[in-house]
């Protein structure tokens, strides 16, 4: 399937304070230099919070990454969990149409699609609350044939089951996910054959549908509001403040021992930048500075952004440091590589990528 940018574009795309917040949080999951790895979680939080990706969101995620916007587009549109277009504004039902499903009725499930949404996938209804599309195995044979609607599978469905579940959502009731026709998981449709003294009559649904259930956001959008829930990885104290800033830690007083120990705060800081006896501290990275001019020359400025790395963000740096040609990068020493990487937000960037080698390449084809 062809999987293009949708021909009419939002002019421009924000993350709201909440989300922003949690995707800067995604970015400090990786080492320095790594954090175009947040690609997917931050681009399906940008997703989440429109219900599709634009041209600007894609955008915005690059240039938060500093990646070039071909790179995230790669990403946005090699994975078919993006939806390049806009999506129904209370549910988007993805249909699985592979083999299990399709014995079990999923073409009669994709006609309820077409009737009650729209012909075509991907269109959306007349009243803009709903989409469809038919999705490949979505892992759950066994309970077919089935759709995703928003979080959550809805399993055992029929024509008349589905159509149901259609007319609930518009009247903007969520119906109980899971199977639909009474089993209690993935157990014969005839009864168990084994395992018969296990009792799921003791529990009202299976696990799966238990936590939709009490989760309660089959067709919520998150909001970025569940931050600390989902930035464990940063310790209580440091969690931001709602302005965005870290927390600060409460400072001893100067002759206070900080623990049992009996040692300050201030001797503990003191001693832990002193030089280690007997060992001698790495060597300090040598810098220097290398030419650079306070604007392009004649003829204009090279397009940096066709060093693999290098987005119109970092062109951007790279503009203001005084680096605007492709000849001037090809140079750089490892001095002068030092240099450049520590007023770069992500340092390790240009020896990883090999910016050196890219320029003077560049530099033969102008
Ligand atoms: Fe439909 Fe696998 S074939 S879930």
């Amino acid at each position: 399937m062809l999987r293009r940018l949708y021909h009419d574009q939002p002019e421009t795309f924000a993350f709201t304070p909440d989300n922003l917040k949690w995707a800067e949080a995604q970015m400090k999951k990786f080492p320095e230099g790594r954090q175009a790895s947040a690609i997917i979680p931050i681009l399906w939080r940008a997703q989440e919070q429109e219900g599709w990706l634009s041209r600007p969101a894609i955008e915005h995620v690059a240039a938060m990454l500093d990646l070039a916007f071909i790179r995230a587009l790669e990403v946005a549109s090699f994975y078919f969990m993006f939806q390049l277009q806009p999506v129904g504004s209370v549910a988007h039902i993805q249909v699985c149409g592979t083999l299990s499903c399709m014995i079990c009725g999923a073409e009669d499930l994709i006609g309820v699609c077409k009737d009650k949404i729209a012909d075509q996938a991907h269109a959306l209804s007349a009243d803009g609350k709903f989409s469809w599309e038919e999705v490949e195995c979505l892992g759950s044979c066994a309970i077919g044939a089935l759709a995703q609607i928003g979080k959550d599978y809805y399993e055992d469905l029929t024509v008349e089951r589905l159509a149901e579940i259609i007319d609930e959502l518009a009247a903007g009731r969520v119906p109980t996910p899971g199977p639909q026709n009474g089993r209690f998981a993935a157990e014969p449709l005839e009864g168990l054959t084994s395992l018969k003294e296990y009792d799921s009559g003791k529990m009202k649904h299976n696990a799966s549908v238990q936590l939709a259930t009490d989760i309660g956001d089959t067709i919520k959008r998150i909001d970025g509001t569940e931050v600390p829930l989902l930035t464990p990885w940063i310790k209580d104290g440091q969690q931001a403040e709602p302005n965005g800033k870290k927390k600060a830690e409460p400072k001893p007083a100067a002759d206070k021992p900080v623990d049992l120990t009996g040692v300050t705060k201030q001797e503990a800081v003191a001693k832990s930048k002193a030089k280690p006896k007997g060992k001698s501290n790495p060597d300090p990275v040598i810098e220097s500075q290398p030419e650079t001019l306070a604007g392009p020359r004649e003829g204009g400025a090279d397009d940096l952004k066709k060093i693999s790395g290098v987005g119109p963000k970092l062109e951007g740096v790279l503009n203001e440091l005084g680096f605007w040609h492709y000849d001037q990068i090809a140079k750089w020493t490892a001095e002068e590589i030092a240099w450049v990487d520590s007023r770069l937000k992500f340092k390790g960037r240009i020896a990883r990528d090999n910016w050196m080698a890219q320029a003077a390449d560049l530099a033969k084809d102008r």
